[in-house]
């Protein structure tokens, strides 16, 4: 695509964006209708359209915004030919919003994270483990030793360009496009076949998937989520998968329980400033407010107050967001623990850490990843 073409259609996308029409939302409407361009061109204008927010703190706001995306392609440039050339102390201030200062460590190497393109990770279904690098190629697995390292395979970090949703291994179900992060938080729930957990914030399923294939497909997942539309796609995905054993169900947060069943596990994967996906998603930094921060403490919170009266004595409760704000994060933990600390009692997140911490930060430029921030408990 020559480049006036490229930057004309990325000005066309980053001109409808709003806080209410977010970058990814506007690039996935425009481009799944745009039926005429083919995988690489519209991988050029994502790549365009993310450059521009990645790089907004840099641009000249009085410039149109044709040549706002030129100048942020030559960064995305000249930062990956030599991410040394940024300074911690430029990127501190110019990559993300003056807010974050006070709710996340900004490490230089972080800061170059987020400048960074995010990697792609699937996770393949553990029998087809050995079959699909073969076929889909430019498959990496994760080296990470928070997953049992028989299971390692099964993450898979892929750098090709096919375009994934479009192969017939997507959907048959063999594998599920599913952030490296996530998938470390099904590791650390490490449910049993046989046991019955509660997703209870599950979305469109992407870690109840994950759940059910780690038991075996054996026991009973309680999926709920608020939003009935994120349930309807939670059902297709399951049956893509080949996934039965769940049941998904409306529950708002709120103190009336969607179900009497006592649970060997409970995971909270609560709603979230999403502060540890802004790599992949770089508009979201310039949209995310402090308040946002404030108002999603208060729900975390709750939705944790509330589920937790659903576990079995001896039970395994999982808190987890995509998150790195001080105030989502080990405030709530800190809080649930104190206000808890006659029923429940903090436990390591991960059997296999010598350390045993039961808070656990993935950190994005440590794992490539989102960032994520796990707590756990068992109630006595
Ligand atoms: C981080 S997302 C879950 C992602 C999902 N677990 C997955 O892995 O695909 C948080 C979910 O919480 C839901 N949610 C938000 N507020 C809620 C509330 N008050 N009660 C229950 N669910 C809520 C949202 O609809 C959203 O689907």
């Amino acid at each position: 695509m020559p480049d006036s073409t490229l930057l004309n259609r990325a000005t066309l996308i980053i001109d409808q964006v709003t806080a209410e029409k977010p970058a990814d939302y506007v690039l996935r409407g425009e481009l799944g209708a745009a039926k005429y361009l083919d995988p690489e061109e519209k991988r050029d204008i994502s790549h365009a359209v993310f450059a521009y927010y990645r790089w907004f703190g840099w641009l000249d706001t009085k410039a149109a915004t044709q040549a706002r995306v030129a100048s942020a392609l030559d960064f995305q440039r000249k930062f990956d030919a030599d991410p040394a050339s940024f300074k911690p102390e430029a990127l501190a201030v110019r990559a993300v919003p003056a807010w974050v200062a006070s709710e996340i460590d900004l490490t230089p190497a972080y800061l170059r994270h987020l400048q960074h393109e995010p990697t792609l990770w699937i996770r393949v279904q553990k029998e087809f483990a050995a079959a699909l690098p073969r076929s889909l190629g430019n498959c990496t697995p994760a080296a990470s030793a928070l997953i049992p390292e028989a299971l390692r395979p099964t993450a898979l970090a892929y750098s090709g360009k096919t375009d994934l949703y479009k192969t017939s291994e997507f959907q048959k179900g063999v594998f599920e496009i599913q952030d490296l992060a996530s998938q470390i938080v099904g590791h650390a729930a490490a449910p049993k076949p046989g046991e019955t957990w509660w997703d209870a914030c599950a979305g469109q399923g992407g870690k109840t998937l994950h759940l059910a294939e780690l038991m075996d497909n054996k026991g009973l997942i309680w999926a709920t989520d608020r939003n009935t539309g994120r349930l309807a796609a939670l059902r297709k995905r399951a049956a893509r998968a080949q996934v039965f054993n769940y049941r998904a169900n409306t529950w708002n947060g709120g103190p009336f329980l969607p179900t009497k069943t006592k649970f060997d596990g409970i995971l909270i994967d609560a709603p979230c400033s999403g502060v540890g996906t802004w790599q992949r998603n770089p508009h979201a930094r310039w949209t995310t407010t402090p308040n946002d921060v404030k108002e999603l403490a208060e729900i975390q919170l709750q939705l944790l107050n509330h589920a937790a009266g659903a576990l079995k004595p001896g039970g395994r409760l999982l808190y987890a967001v995509c998150t790195l704000t001080k105030s989502e994060t080990i405030a709530i933990a800190d809080a649930f623990t104190t206000t808890h600390a006659a029923e429940f009692e903090p436990s390591p997140v991960f059997a296999s850490d010598p350390s045993g911490h039961a808070q656990f930060f993935i950190q994005p430029h440590e794992f490539n990843s989102n960032g994520m921030f796990i707590a756990a408990w068992k109630k006595r």
